[in-house]
This record gives C-alpha cells, sequence and structure tokens, in this order.
C-alpha cells in the first residue's frame, strides 16, 4: 500500500520537499505519495489532523508552521525539545512525535559534504531566532573550541545562552566586539537574508579562508556571502546541501532506510557566482 506524506506550509509554492523526498522514494524503491498542503493560517491543526485520519503517515513543517506543529505533537524528541519548534512529525500508535532535523542536516552538510569538521572550529552563529535555535543542539554536540551568538537583539542571545547552557559553552557577543581572526566557521541563521539585508558584525572576526554558511536556500549570493567573502571567507556555501540533508533524516526516520544524497545536492544547487 502506498504511504502518504506531505509538507505543510503557507505559501508553498516554491517547496522543493515533495521533489526531493520522491527522489529519495525512487532512489529507495519506497512506495510513497508526497504531497503538498497549504494550510490556512488559522488551520494548521485541522488540517493536519485531516492528513492524518485520511491515513498520513508524517508531514514535514515550514514556515510559518514549525511552533504549532510542535504545540501539536504528543512526544517531543530531544533536539525539537530544545529548539521548541519542530519540522517534522511522525505519526506512529496515535500519537504524534515531533523532531528537529534542520540542525543535524545542517552540521552533516558541513562536515560530510563540504569537508568541514566542526571540532576544535570557532564558530560564529548569527540570529537567536528559530533557525539558530534548531541549529544549536547539534553544533555544540559536534565540539567546535568556540560558539559565539551574535545576534541583533542581545537579550535574545543571552536567553539562548542561559538555556542551551547544559548542553556546552556558549559565547554572546555584539557584533562589533568579536576578537580579528576569531572564527573558521560563520554560520547566518538570521532572517535578514530574505530582505536583502547584511546582519551586522566585525568583518575582521572572519579568518582568512572560513566556512561562511548561509542557512537560506537559493537567494544567489546574499549581502552576508557578499560581504564575508570580500572579509576574506574561503568557500561560500547556501543551504541546499542542509535542506536535502535534513530531508534524508526525515526519510530514514520515517522509512528505515537513508537515501543517497550527492547526487540531489548537485543537481539543486544554484550557483552563487
Ligand atoms: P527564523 O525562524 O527564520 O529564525 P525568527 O525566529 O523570526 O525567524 O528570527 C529571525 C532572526 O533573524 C532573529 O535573530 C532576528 O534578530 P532579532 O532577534 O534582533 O529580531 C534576525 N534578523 C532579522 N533581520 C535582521 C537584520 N536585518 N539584521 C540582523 N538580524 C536580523
Amino acid at each position: 500500500m502506498t504511504d502518504r506524506y506531505a509538507v505543510f506550509g503557507n505559501p508553498l509554492s516554491h517547496s522543493k520537499s515533495p521533489l526531493i523526498h520522491m527522489t529519495f522514494a525512487r532512489d529507495t524503491g519506497a512506495d510513497i505519495d508526497y504531497g503538498r498542503v497549504e494550510a490556512p493560517l488559522d488551520g494548521f491543526a485541522a488540517s493536519v489532523e485531516a492528513f492524518r485520519a485520511a491515513g498520513g503517515r508524517g508531514i514535514n513543517i515550514t514556515a510559518p508552521f514549525k511552533l504549532d506543529a510542535y504545540a501539536l505533537a504528543t512526544r517531543r524528541m530531544p533536539r525539537a525539545e530544545c529548539a521548541g519548534a519542530t519540522n517534522c512529525l511522525k505519526f506512529e500508535n496515535n500519537e504524534i512525535i515531533a523532531e528537529n532535523f534542520d540542525g543535524i542536516g545542517l552540521v552533516r552538510d558541513i562536515e560530510r559534504n563540504l569537508r568541514m569538521p566542526l571540532a576544535g572550529k570557532r564558530v560564529l552563529l548569527l540570529g537567536a531566532g528559530g533557525a539558530a535555535r534548531g541549529a544549536l543542539l547539534p553544533i555544540l554536540e559536534a565540539l567546535p573550541s568556540i560558539l559565539t551568538i551574535v545576534n541583533r537583539t542581545r537579550a535574545k542571545a543571552d536567553a539562548m545562552q542561559c538555556q542551551f547552557a547544559r548542553f556546552g559553552a556558549i559565547h554572546v557577543a555584539n557584533g562589533d566586539e568579536v576578537g580579528p581572526r576569531s572564527f573558521d566557521v560563520v554560520l547566518n541563521a538570521t532572517s535578514a537574508s530574505l530582505r536583502g539585508e547584511l546582519p551586522a558584525f566585525a568583518a575582521e572576526s572572519i579568518a582568512p579562508g572560513a566556512l561562511a554558511y548561509e542557512l537560506a536556500y537559493g537567494k544567489g549570493l546574499t549581502p552576508f556571502l557578499t560581504f564575508t567573502r570580500s572579509a576574506g571567507a574561503g568557500p561560500l556555501a547556501d543551504g541546499v546541501g542542509m535542506l536535502v540533508e535534513q530531508a534524508a533524516e526525515a526519510f530514514a526516520w520515517w522509512r528505515g532506510t537513508r537515501p543517497r544524497t550527492r547526487s540531489l545536492i548537485d543537481d539543486l544547487t544554484i550557483p552563487l557566482e
């Protein structure tokens, strides 16, 4: 019997999720159907319940429903719990189980695809919203030598530092406080690029050849990537690898088989130049 999955969001017109999951299904021989549900802004829970009642096995969740999905869950896995948000639900034995694969997808992309192990590296994370919260635990688990958070609203970064203190040491700084050449990896987890804006931080904090990673996918050379490149960053990346890797984690969680990701990442990559 065909197992049904879907991505929920609003708007959804540009979602690559159906393409990604149907490619995984083809490659692993899984009999699934993966649709898209543009739920009304005030009707997420009812839409999910209808999908579940019709035999749906699981869903991915994108903006603006990651918090609603978290609230709907009857059980939350540790990464979802830490992020306070979920991008993936599994329906099993009358339970709605919540996971968050965004951070693990990011770390897998950096470490395996971009070949930059984070252990011992100095990492700067820009932002303290949902995307940053989703990334934080997997980054700490990768054991960087230092993790500094810079956020426009300092109080939000301070709160995140307190909340995550039991998982590892986190520094919080203002953008102009970070020291010269202090970071090997700079991650933009703010939503500034969606409006063509640059999150403020000191250019000299970037070590020569540092990895600059824009979590948003498909925005081209964002102000962040342009700024970091002119400040001496080496490899530049956008979130295409993260997108595919988090989907692979979700697929494996639902189906028990982890699909290959390399050729799909290559297919979806839009050159940054
Ligand atoms: P998301 O789920 O995409 O993370 P969010 O939870 O609304 O969205 O968080 C947006 C993040 O981007 C926040 O850290 C925000 O900074 P503030 O906490 O100061 O609002 C950050 N952000 C958005 N626009 C920005 C800009 N122009 N410069 C710097 N930071 C920005």
